[in-house]
């Protein structure tokens, strides 16, 4: 079966390099003149969500080859098996169920014979419990003092989902409480993130499904002894501090008591964690309503996602243009640019939840893999990115796929700056597509000696994804959209999207170089250890 499959894979894979070659000189603003009504035929709407494809190097045939492949390589069963819990990230032998976390009340979801339900409910339950005493101003710290600053303590998954949620929603957000996120190991982060708070009203959630992540202690030691230099009593820690794990062990060995701790399953990834206790400070601070909001409107995604049909389904396609820009076109580079300041982490979450997944150099079964597997994700806020690598982005030699993600009513009133906001959006789409041509530029008498300097070859493909507005609803749409495509491409290729052994040999030489350092600041670095290079940057440092 699975042969069958790589065989059909492969036939599929070539029908649409010989169609690549058919149209690869085909050029976006030719696509238009040749299909005036291509804007109606490549776009469509979910939820709140419509993504406009169109400007993409692309037919429809293409779309019908690209559905193909998707069909040999297994898609649909592919997606069903992810959301009926079957261990599809095989190499740790785990199911990703992070979809059953925004299940509507009254479903059902069967992980090894038994119904997850009830311990999700629970699990809801108990971050509602804390995160409405402390919204309701009662909760409060050993000294008696109302808790009013949450600093969430993370790295990766647990860093990147809250702090890019909580700066998406921040509009929502309770401004009596202040939220701060501190993940980097570099202690200037810590230090900065508390200067100015006071301890007695301090709640750390020390967040970290392993609990074991260097980092993530490091800084709720840090936090530990912060704390205590004010309050002096030890028995303070336990008032200040929660952990959301799926390490009960470690955390009570870190002194955090089991019944301060909120559970992160073994089937919810790091990366896709925002769903699960991992969102805590996220519900505190737009209340449990609002969170329950973001579950839904991932449910609605998920649910869109499961039941139509590839060729109408918003990840689906999102996720086979990637790999036609990818695989097909060689664009190995995505820029992701939310026309919106309070998405501005967005790009670096992204990063995670596509780099982390779908970096991979075997396929599930251990193959080398003869094509190329996740492209580079990176991105910044528009309008900001223009005036920093746009240049790059049209003129620049490596050619660049873009997604905007833009929302048709801001959350102010200021709707002529929103004007200008969304003008420059659809403007460097359209740039982008269409370039300008040195007749073009001539016709508008630029000096000739400027005319080459000013051409911008145009065809370079986008995607924009409007929203309605920017709500929990559309931002789970949007976050949900995004998993799944990376789904779908990891589907594609067939590779595990859900493990990340790649991150494993550095973490482990810096935990013995850690060691070697402490020990050599007063000796040099034997000359058994390391390689030449390395071991001359230890000895400067330690010099
Ligand atoms: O970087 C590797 C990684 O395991 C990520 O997948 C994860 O999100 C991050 O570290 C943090 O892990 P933890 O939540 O276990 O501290």
């Amino acid at each position: 079966m699975l042969n069958q499959r790589l065989v059909n894979r492969r036939s599929a894979w070539r029908a649409l390099r010989t169609h690549y070659r058919k149209i690869e000189r085909s050029t976006i603003s030719q696509l238009f003149s040749d299909d005036p009504q291509r804007a109606e035929h490549m776009s469509l709407t979910q939820g709140d969500l419509y993504l406009d494809y169109s400007k993409n190097r692309l037919t429809m045939e293409t779309i019908d080859l690209l559905v193909e492949l998707a069909k040999e390589c297994g898609l649909p069963e592919k997606i069903r098996a992810m959301f009926e819990g079957k261990k599809i990230n095989h190499s740790e032998h785990r199911a990703a169920l992070h979809t059953a976390l925004r299940l509507p009340i009254g479903e059902s979801v069967y992980l090894d014979q038994k119904n997850l339900m009830p311990e999700i409910q629970q699990g809801l339950m108990q971050m509602r419990l804390l995160s409405d005493q402390i919204r309701g101003g009662r909760m409060a710290g050993y000294t008696g003092r109302k808790i009013k600053n949450i600093i969430n303590i993370g790295i990766g998954g647990s860093d990147l989902g809250p702090v890019m949620a909580f700066e998406a929603l921040r509009f929502y957000s309770d401004r009596a409480l202040c939220f701060r996120f501190i993940s980097n190991v570099d202690s200037s982060d810590f230090i900065e993130a508390t200067r100015d708070l006071n301890p007695e009203e301090s709640l750390f959630i020390v967040c970290s499904k392993s609990f074991t992540t260097t980092e993530t202690l490091s800084n709720a030691l840090l936090a530990k002894s912060w704390l205590l230099e004010k309050l002096t009593h030890p028995e303070a820690v336990g008032q200040h501090f929660i952990a959301v794990s799926g390490n009960e062990h470690g955390v009570a060995e870190f002194g955090i008591d089991i019944s301060k701790m909120l559970i992160v399953w073994d089937w919810v990834g790091g990366r896709y964690s925002i769903d699960s206790a991992v969102g805590l400070s996220t519900m505190i601070a737009i209340g449990a309503e609002r969170f329950y909001e973001l579950l839904y409107g991932m449910h609605e995604m998920d649910d869109h996602f499961l039941h139509v049909a590839l060729k109408q389904n918003m990840p689906v396609l999102l996720g086979l243009i990637a790999i036609w820009n990818n695989n097909f076109l060689k664009i190995n580079s995505v820029a992701v640019i939310p026309y919106s300041h309070y998405l501005r982490r967005f790009p670096a979450y992204l990063q995670q939840l596509t780099m982390e997944s779908n970096g991979k150099h075997v396929d599930v079964n251990g193959k080398a893999l003869t094509f190329n597997t996740c492209p580079v994700y990176w991105g910044e806020p528009g309008t900001n990115g223009q005036h920093s690598f746009y240049q790059f982005l049209h003129q620049g030699t490596a050619l660049v796929a873009s997604d905007f993600i833009g929302f048709c009513k801001p959350l102010h009133e200021q709707i002529t700056q929103h004007n200008i906001l969304m003008a420059n959006c659809f403007a460097q789409a359209e740039a982008l597509a269409y370039g300008q041509s040195a007749e073009q530029l001539r016709h508008a008498q630029v000096p000739a000696d400027l005319v080459l300097h000013q051409v911008c070859s145009g065809n370079r493909p986008s995607n924009t994804i409007l929203a309605k507005t920017l709500t929990p609803g559309s931002l789970g749409q949007l976050i949900a959209l995004y998993e799944h495509s990376v789904f779908t491409q990891g589907a594609i290729w067939n590779i595990n999207s859900f493990d990340q052994w790649g991150v494993e040999l550095g973490k482990q030489m810096a935990k013995e170089m850690t060691q070697e350092l402490q020990e050599s600041l007063n000796q040099a670095i034997p000359d058994s250890l390391h390689n030449g290079s390395t071991r001359k940057l230890m000895q400067y440092y330690c010099a």
